[in-house]
């Protein structure tokens, strides 16, 4: 596990979510993964590599009672300042996502894991985590970058201008490969992030080979802040480079 890039840009993550998350989660990731993980209130919910805690906090307002792991320490630790500063019961934890043994098996009535599996080394070990924490017929719900679309160095926006008609293109070559890659962060200086490219049935095997049943899939569309506040708004509007899956835990019969 590396998670060395993500540990030097702590306090540009935690400064970039705040409290509510960037416009590029608030206006477009964000909506559906709140939408599929539904009513909250009185649920057990963990909250894998939740970064600076800005969804546990979301999710502890509306009422659940949260937990929140990460690998990475600097980010944990401002995620526990603001607890302490405006306490909401989130308990945080330092913790490989493969590796959760302090949390007891089916304690869970929902995981979610917003942006991370890509950028989890083992996703198939996190993966078979979320099973074990969760209860029978509990739900995971991960958002992360489409695998069909967004693969770092091997895909990217081809807009191509021919009057009267702009067509949007999105290329995408060695989809099948799974393979790392580097994620460059234009922080004070450049800092780099590892990335895990898998395709989509990858993802969806791990699942079905954890008793995960694939329940919905949603390819995030922008809102309209977000298509007058970006570039690639009116691309993100034809061609989504995020996806959110909802899984629910099964029960196989002995
Ligand atoms: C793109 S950030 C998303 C953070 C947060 N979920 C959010 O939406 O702001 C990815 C997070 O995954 C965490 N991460 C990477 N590998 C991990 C691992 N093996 N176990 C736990 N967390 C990991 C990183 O430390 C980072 O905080």
């Amino acid at each position: 596990m590396s998670t060395s890039g993500w540990e030097q840009m702590a306090a540009w993550w935690d400064e970039k979510m705040g409290d509510t998350g960037d416009l590029w989660h608030r206006a477009l990731i964000d909506p559906p993964l709140i939408r599929l993980a539904g009513a909250v209130k009185g649920i057990r919910m963990l909250d894998l590599a939740c970064g600076n805690g800005y969804l546990s906090r979301r999710f502890a307002r509306q009422g659940a009672t949260v937990i929140g792991v990460d690998a990475n320490a600097p980010i944990i630790e401002r995620a526990r300042a603001r607890e302490a500063q405006n306490p909401l019961g989130i308990v945080y934890h330092v913790a490989d996502a493969t590796h959760l043994s302090m949390l007891e098996e089916g304690m869970f009535d929902l995981v979610i894991c917003n942006m991370a599996l890509m950028d989890i080394e083992h996703a198939d070990g996190a993966i078979q985590e979320v099973a074990r924490l969760l209860r029978s017929q509990g739900r995971f719900v991960a958002s992360l970058s489409h695998p069909c679309f967004d693969k770092m160095d091997t895909s990217g926006w081809d807009i191509e201008y021919m009057y009267p008609v702009t067509t949007i293109w999105r290329k995408m070559s060695r989809y099948r490969e799974i393979a790392t890659a580097q994620v460059p962060w234009k922080t004070a200086s450049t800092v780099y992030t590892n990335t895990y490219h898998r395709p989509l049935s990858w993802y969806f095997r791990v699942l079905r080979a954890n008793d995960l049943l694939v329940s919905a899939f949603e390819e995030p569309e922008p809102t309209e802040e977000l298509v007058a506040n970006s570039q690639q708004g009116p691309w993100l509007a034809e061609i989504p480079l995020h996806c959110v899956i909802e899984a629910w835990k099964i029960k196989r019969e002995a």
